[in-house]
């Protein structure tokens, strides 16, 4: 550990912010490499003292701020870690940096299912960093979970932020094609989320650079229109629900209504269409039969 002014330390961070980026990427830095969280800062700033601990020198920090700076890399992929609702997850390459606007869909299976000693049964696919799987395994835990992805790298990289986060044993990891590791689970699930890749390709071709050069491709191409995935586990999720089972699906910002549509027409009723915090229409759910 090494001490360090705290006017020193601000004097630096001022520095590195001038160059460009933003707060909540250099927090990143800061709490992952650095070893200093928002609230050592407050407490360091209240502390007569003065003096905060750092993990690293002032210079391997920089350097690594400039590179993110220079080549545009998310700073979750430089550290290799994200934070995401309470949970501090791995993140590699290999998977997508889960997004703030994600963490409503644990608040919406909350909201469907209130008791959370209840014994659900559960499905994420297309788990990537395991994000949702682990939130909802850690929250239900007498529930029975399981994560898929077509991805072995991420599900690796999934199931150890499980063993990282958890003492639980009650998420497991699957590989494959959406439904097709499910089934042993068929006409047994209470509930199935997905955040599928959804984003036209023509769009896709535009992301920006941070996005587009890091983040993997099978994480965010839905197809030429966006919904080849979502049309997929639509079709086939009425063999895995049980009655009255639940589909949760987060979408591009303006495929809501055709995704509504896509699961009238395969029989689900109670649709919902709910809006994230910027109050566009992000997630849209329904319940077979
Ligand atoms: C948008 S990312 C979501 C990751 C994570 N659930 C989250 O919300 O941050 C989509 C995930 O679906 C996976 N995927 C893509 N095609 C798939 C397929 N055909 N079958 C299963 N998973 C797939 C990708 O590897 C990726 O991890």
């Amino acid at each position: 550990m090494l001490c360090i002014s705290l006017e020193k330390f601000l004097f630096w961070k001022k520095k590195q912010l001038s160059k460009g980026g933003d707060q909540a990427s250099f927090a990143v830095l800061l709490d992952c490499i650095g070893g200093i969280s928002n609230r050592d800062l407050y407490l360091v700033k209240i502390n007569p003292e003065k003096n905060l601990l750092l993990k690293k020198n002032l210079e391997f920090l920089e350097s690594v701020w400039d590179d993110h700076l220079l080549k545009s890399c998310p700073i979750q992929y430089l550290c290799g870690i994200t934070f995401w609702r309470d949970l501090k997850l791995n993140v590699t390459n290999k998977v997508l940096i889960p997004r703030p606007e994600t963490e409503l869909i644990v608040d919406i299976v909350f909201n469907i299912f209130r008791n959370k000693s209840e014994k659900l049964y559960f499905a994420e696919l297309g788990t990537g960093s395991g994000a949702i799987g682990i939130a909802l395994a850690l929250a239900y835990p007498f529930s029975d979970g399981v994560a898929t992805d077509i991805d072995q790298d991420a599900l690796e990289i999934a199931s150890k932020n499980y063993i990282n986060s958890s003492q639980q044993s009650n998420l497991k990891f699957y590989c494959g094609n959406w439904w097709s590791p499910l089934e042993s689970f068929k006409g047994k699930l209470d509930l199935a989320i997905s955040n599928p890749p959804y984003i036209p390709r023509d769009t896709y071709e535009k992301l920006p650079k941070e996005v587009k050069n890091f983040e993997p491709k099978i994480a965010l191409l839905g197809g030429d229109d966006g919904l080849k995935h979502i049309r997929e586990i639509i079709l086939q999720a009425p063999l895995f629900l049980k009655e009255k089972g639940w589909l949760i699906l987060e979408n591009h910002f303006d495929q809501s209504e055709k995704v509504k549509e896509l699961l009238i027409k395969s029989k689900f009723t109670s649709i919902e269409i709910v809006k994230d915090l910027s109050g566009i229409g992000r997630f849209t759910i329904g319940r077979y039969k």
